[in-house]
């Protein structure tokens, strides 16, 4: 696709949200499973009309995500954070149909605020997981997320609703997740009987090439049905993988033993686990067999702040524009204003090929970020 839209801007296709979706709808159809839309990895809301028709609502990890979720998505609204203040859960609990608590201390000290008001939960954490990093690791030494199991006790259920579990980050297998659930009815069982719900969170991807979704459906489905629970699956990255790229263009070449090209954007600022979990991204240009091989080098200050590195079948030139595939998930949710950089437009390249504008940045959102009134 080429256009003359001034870089740096994120593309979101339509198409390519709708054929996840898809999925996403065929796994609610044949298990039962309710999904809500993950807001802290992807909440551009001005495309939530082609989402909507497709889930059952959205979940959140802070109160600016509930008050986002509720009053642009509908349908059920989930509110869960690490940590609420009381100020907090006053002003999330006239908006949500579920608050679900991280910690017994947290459940103790607010319940009462909610209750008659949303259904409640608490986090459990199952002490296992499928999380390729420590930094992701729900169960890593010392987690703060969630209550551990050697806290619990029957009577903490008697007076709860449901329970969420987050275990996952982008597990592609379908048989490792089944171990998961496994693991979690037979350890948590005879809790889970007693409640109407069950999250199991995120990090579950069911839209992968490949995934096993119907096996994963027949397994959910066998689960609600055992424990009798409404059960939940709280994808992000499942429904936004591969659905967006980040149009960048060459301002620059330079040689250092290698060659690298600089272009109008950068990690720190608009694609930041590039960065956090040094997982270099994949250019749309770029080509295996290519003889041309440049480091696609940011134009941040920061000494290491690359995107990857790339071959190329020709040399890139200064003024080519560069696709940065698949920067949706946890993306335009962390831009930042590092270095003064111009912020990236968002677009949505609709099925029939129209191109809408979601949002575009210019000087003044930069300088009102940074104050809005001056010491007197
Ligand atoms: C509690 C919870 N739910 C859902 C998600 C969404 O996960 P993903 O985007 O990997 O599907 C996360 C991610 O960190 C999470 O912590």
């Amino acid at each position: 696709m080429s256009n003359n839209l001034p870089t740096p801007y994120f593309m979101i296709d339509e198409s390519k949200l709708i054929r996840n979706l898809e999925i996403a709808k065929q796994l609610k159809e044949l298990s039962g499973v309710k999904l809500v839309l993950a807001l802290k990895c992807f909440s551009t809301w001005g495309v939530f009309d082609i989402i909507k028709p497709y889930l059952d609502g959205t979940t959140s990890s802070g109160p600016y995500e509930v008050k986002l979720g509720h009053e642009t998505f509908g349908g059920e609204t989930h509110a869960y954070s690490v940590g609420y203040s009381e100020q907090d859960v006053k002003e999330v609990a006239d908006i949500c149909d579920k608050m679900i608590f991280n910690s017994l201390s947290q459940l103790t000290a607010y319940r009462h605020l909610v209750e008659g008001k949303a259904s409640i939960g608490v986090r459990l954490n199952p002490g296992v997981s499928r999380a390729g990093q420590d930094l992701a690791d729900p169960a890593r030494q010392f987690s703060r997320l969630g209550v551990q199991e050697a806290q619990l006790s029957s009577e903490i259920f008697d007076g709860l609703d449901g329970v969420m579990f987050h275990m996952n980050c982008e597990n592609k297998s379908a048989d490792d997740f089944i171990a998961l659930l496994d693991s979690i009815s037979e350890r948590f069982g005879h809790y889970l009987d007693k409640l109407d719900w069950v999250s199991l969170g995120g990090g579950v991807f069911f839209t992968w090439p490949g995934y096993e979704v119907e096996k994963l459906a027949q397994a959910l489905k066998q689960f609600s049905e055992k424990h009798a629970v409404q059960l939940y699956l709280e994808p992000g990255e499942a429904i936004i993988t591969k659905t967006a790229d980040l149009v960048v263009t060459v301002v620059d070449i330079v040689e250092n033993g290698m060659k690298t090209a600089i272009v109008d954007s950068a990690t720190e600022a608009h694609r930041l686990d590039t960065l956090i979990y040094n997982e270099p991204a994949s250019i749309g240009e770029s080509s295996d067999e290519g003889l041309h091989e440049y480091v696609i080098g940011s134009c941040s200050c920061l000494a290491g702040d690359q995107f990857c590195v790339a071959k190329f079948e020709q040399p890139l030139k200064i003024g080519q524009r560069l696709h940065i595939l698949d920067s949706a998930g946890y993306t335009m949710v962390k831009l930042n204003w590092f270095n003064g950089l111009k912020m990236p437009s968002v677009y949505c390249q609709r099925s029939d090929g129209e191109i809408q504008k979601l949002n575009e940045f210019d000087y003044q959102d930069f300088k009102r970020s940074l104050s809005q009134w001056s010491v007197k």
